[in-house]
């Protein structure tokens, strides 16, 4: 609980920013994505992106990470890199997008149909998406960590799929990865209160099979062991005195100055 940094709101003015320019950016990729592109020109399209709002990646560099986005075809779980593969119609793909604006970091992903996909795809998309705003809903003042990592567990499992346990949402700010940690199952050894001022990134990976996954030999992707597909969705959120406040995403974004 110590290590918990609560943001104030000085430091809100730079941290919502930076979240809405994370969302903006993951938006963009979301309509430049067809079939055909290669993930490498899509990691270019989120670079070019995040200049063009002034901000940086915050992955790339981040222990030696090569590229400026995570990007995870079908069973690729999270932390894909970007290389030739083409995307091809019926692909899902998973994009991380995580900014720096300004000293503050925003993270935001989303899994994504090519051009379209099959039936069990859709639902494993939409259950995690599902699972993300639900896990969100529990994100109040005085509830703690498992709350959420509960609520985002029980839905997915009772559909039918498993939570990755080796992966964790977490807090986030002038870091990328501060505390808490938040588990996307129940954890009691990750069990911080929640408190306004907080901001945290959410994050359910769901695996259509079982939840094990692999490392790949370049050191980074994450795949399903049995080869099944994966979704990942997640956005920074901001406790509050009241609702939770979701920072990657903005209604009122054209009111917004961010740049
Ligand atoms: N959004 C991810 C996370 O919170 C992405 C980190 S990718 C890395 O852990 F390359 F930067 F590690
Ligand atoms: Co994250």
């Amino acid at each position: 609980m110590a290590g918990i940094k609560l943001k104030s709101e000085d430091d809100l003015k730079l941290m919502r920013p930076a979240c809405v320019i994370a969302g903006q950016v993951l938006d963009e990729i979301t309509a430049f994505i067809r079939p055909g592109l290669t993930t490498r020109q899509v990691d270019n399209f989120a670079a070019e992106q995040m200049k063009a709002h002034g901000a940086k990646s915050a992955f790339l560099g981040y222990r030696k990470y090569p590229c400026h986005t995570c990007i995870s075809v079908n069973e690729e779980v999270v932390h894909g890199l970007a290389n030739e593969r083409e995307l091809r119609f019926g692909d899902i793909v998973s994009v991380d997008v995580g900014v720096t604006y300004k000293g503050f970091i925003g993270d935001n992903a989303r899994t994504i149909a090519v051009g379209g996909c099959g039936v069990q795809a859709q639902r494993l998309m939409e259950v995690t998406e599902t699972a993300l705003y639900k896990g969100i809903a529990a994100a109040v003042n005085g509830n703690r960590v498992t709350d959420i990592s509960r609520t985002i567990q029980e839905y997915v499992e009772g559909n039918g799929f498993s939570v990755v346990r080796e992966f964790v949402g977490h807090g986030v700010g002038r870091s990328m990865h501060e505390e808490p940690q938040v588990p996307n199952f129940v954890d009691q050894k990750m069990n911080d209160k929640l408190r306004p001022g907080m901001t945290i990134a959410i994050e359910p990976m769901v695996n259509a099979g079982r939840p094990e996954v692999k490392i790949l030999k370049d050191g980074w992707t994450v795949v399903t062991q049995d080869g099944s597909l994966s979704a990942h969705f997640e956005h920074t959120v901001l406790i509050t005195e009241g609702e939770p406040e979701i920072l990657t995403i903005c209604p009122t974004l054209s009111k917004l100055k961010v740049a």
